[in-house]
């Protein structure tokens, strides 16, 4: 018999095409109040649009996440949530995105709103990673894992091919490394 210790994470997921729609919803259904939304330069259209989708329930976009979270980043995204007095952050993007968004959490407990758009499954983890001087630190802490997850597949076509190979075989190591973790969920197969 394997002995396992397993600590189970409570999230909810939302899946499906169009499921964007949901946010708002989902939003209130949570119970929280304005949301600071997070992207790149690169998607700050997608922001834009849930922006148009949410209307006052937006306390405003920060689009200056990059790879990496560098600290720099992560203590202005931190700095403008307070001002702005932001009830949650929502994070529409890849890893680099849903990373600030968990920056941001650490420290101030901020309930996060993860919206995909590649596959670096970060979103599914309590992993966080900060860059400091060149160096980057990884933790983790529960605070960081996103209270819920909203995949909605038709945001991932305008992924360019060359990241989309990369960023799924960035989703296929991680399921082959689900297959030894230490603290995967326990399989008996
Ligand atoms: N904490 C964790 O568990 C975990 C897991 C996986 C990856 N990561 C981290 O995530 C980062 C990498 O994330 P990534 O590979 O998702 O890339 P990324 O988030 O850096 O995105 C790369 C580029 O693609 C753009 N992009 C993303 N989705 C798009 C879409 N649908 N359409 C058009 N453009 C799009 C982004 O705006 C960005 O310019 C790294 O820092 C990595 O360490 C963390």
């Amino acid at each position: 018999m394997r002995s396992f210790t397993y600590t189970s994470h409570q999230q909810r997921v939302i899946f499906g095409a169009d499921s964007l729609h949901m946010l708002k919803s989902e939003i209130e259904a949570l119970g929280l109040s304005k949301a600071l939304l997070l992207c790149t330069p690169e998607q700050r259209d997608q922001a834009e649009r849930l922006a148009g989708m949410l209307g006052p329930q937006v306390a405003g976009i920060f689009d200056r996440a990059v790879m990496h979270v560098p600290i720099e980043t992560a203590r202005e995204a931190r700095q403008v949530a307070e001002k702005l007095g932001a009830g949650c952050a929502v994070a529409i993007g890849g890893g680099s995105t849903t990373g600030l968004g968990k920056a941001i959490a650490l420290v101030s407990g901020l309930p996060i709103i993860a919206i995909p758009t590649t596959y670096a499954g970060s979103e599914m983890t309590s992993i966080y990673g900060i860059t400091e001087a060149g160096i980057k630190k990884t933790g983790k802490d529960p605070r960081v894992l996103p209270r819920t997850v909203i995949y909605d597949p038709t945001l991932s076509i305008s992924l360019p091919l060359a990241s989309t190979v990369t960023s799924g075989i960035n989703a296929i190591a991680h399921a082959a490394e689900g297959l030894y973790a230490q603290d995967g969920i326990p399989s008996w197969t």
